[in-house]
């Protein structure tokens, strides 16, 4: 049989077995244990914060963050109109308005003057999110929002380990969020992180986590809070990945290194770009078809597969998306059509990169 190829796939050693096994075993399944414990303080250390509060999935660690900040109906939040529809429905569910700002076409993370045009005097927030493992320009977006007395919430879904000046992610705004999908850098299976230096919004967030009871009268409840627990179960395995961190990441650099060396005379597509002030952990190799639309993409990608090679589009503009009103943001809606993401995960070869690269010049 050919082989294939997928776009992603999860690095399970005998550790994250090991792991499991002994959560498993422990009869600590729910999410009471001391591999929840061990992983908010490790994931908080990771990112060179004082807490980070794990929940179910980063969708919710998002929601929970707007909520406990405060976000509510009447309020606006800027969001980049390029991520993963999660951003801006979790800014729905707290009942704000999510408006859409356009990216830098360099590194696809929102553009601070576009943000700075979308501010009224109904915007909270700034939601910089820090696409496929690029770090968004955060000095800058702190900076705006100073400005305009904003709170700065970094949906780091997608950018564990990369970091600024060695500031990491997920450390520049009040509160930074995380998803640990099976996909992402490390995972936890499903999972999500908050981690924020805010000793109060910490408190409030374990708070409403778990249902808004009180601290000192069991089952009484002040608001109405969310069961956003993370089990035991996924921790174990978000603890042996976090634990391979380094190696994790840096094998996402290497594999970006053969992309770069197997297409760098090739002019038929662009790589990820990073800024020299960014510190890039590649979640997904990017590559923009030059000349290409949404329909000649496609093409490409359907005989990519049967080359057995699995790609992935670009995220759509969210604002594209029926539930939400179309936004004039230019640069995305003229990206997101020519882009594709490669195969990217731990395991992938030197020789898997080269195959790939060789199709890709073949076929496109
Ligand atoms: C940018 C971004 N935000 C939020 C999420 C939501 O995370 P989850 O899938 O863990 O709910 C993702 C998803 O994977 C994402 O890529």
């Amino acid at each position: 049989m050919s082989r294939f190829i997928p776009i992603s796939q999860p690095s399970i050693t005998q550790k994250e077995i090991d792991y499991v096994t002994d959560a498993i075993k422990s009869g600590w399944v729910s999410s009471l244990g001391k591999y929840i414990d061990k992983f908010e303080n490790q994931f908080a250390a990771f990112c060179g914060v004082k807490h980070a509060v794990s929940t179910a999935n980063g969708t919710v660690a998002i929601h929970l963050a707007l909520v406990a900040l405060g976000i509510k109906e009447g309020d606006e939040v800027i969001v980049p109109d390029f991520s993963f529809i999660a951003t801006a429905n979790a800014v729905k569910h707290a009942g704000a308005t999510p408006v859409f700002a356009d990216i830098d076409p360099y590194n696809l993370c929102i553009n601070v003057e576009t943000i700075r045009k979308k501010i009224t005097p109904k915007t909270k927030a700034i939601m910089p999110v820090h696409i496929y493992g690029h770090p968004a320009d955060m000095p800058a977006i702190n900076a705006l929002a100073k400005e305009h007395n904003l709170l700065v919430i970094e949906d780091a879904a997608e950018a564990h380990g990369s970091s600024i000046n060695g500031q990491k992610t997920g450390s520049w705004g009040i509160c930074g969020t995380f998803s640990f999908y099976g996909n992402k850098n490390i995972t936890s299976g499903e999972g999500g992180m908050i981690t924020t230096n805010s000793d109060e919004l910490n408190q409030h967030l374990r708070f409403l986590r778990d249902h808004a009871m009180s601290k000192n009268k069991r089952y009484w409840h002040t608001e109405i809070g969310y069961n956003y627990r993370m089990t035991n179960l996924q921790a174990a395995l978000g603890v042996a990945q976090l634990e391979r961190a380094s190696e994790l990441i840096a094998k996402r650099k290497t594999i970006y290194s053969w992309y770069k060396k197997y297409l760098q005379n090739f002019d038929g597509v662009t790589l990820n770009k990073t800024y020299n002030w960014a510190d890039n952990t590649f979640w997904l190799i990017c590559a923009e078809l030059h000349n290409y639309n949404e329909e000649k993409r496609n093409v490409f990608m359907a005989k990519m597969k049967e080359a057995g090679i699995d790609t992935r589009p670009f995220f759509y503009p969210m604002s594209m998306m029926p539930m939400y009103e179309k936004a004039d943001n230019p640069i995305t809606y003229s990206v997101y059509e020519k882009g594709i993401n490669l195969p990217t995960y731990f395991d992938l070869t030197e020789e898997d990169v080269k195959y790939i690269c060789e199709k890709i010049k073949e076929l496109l």
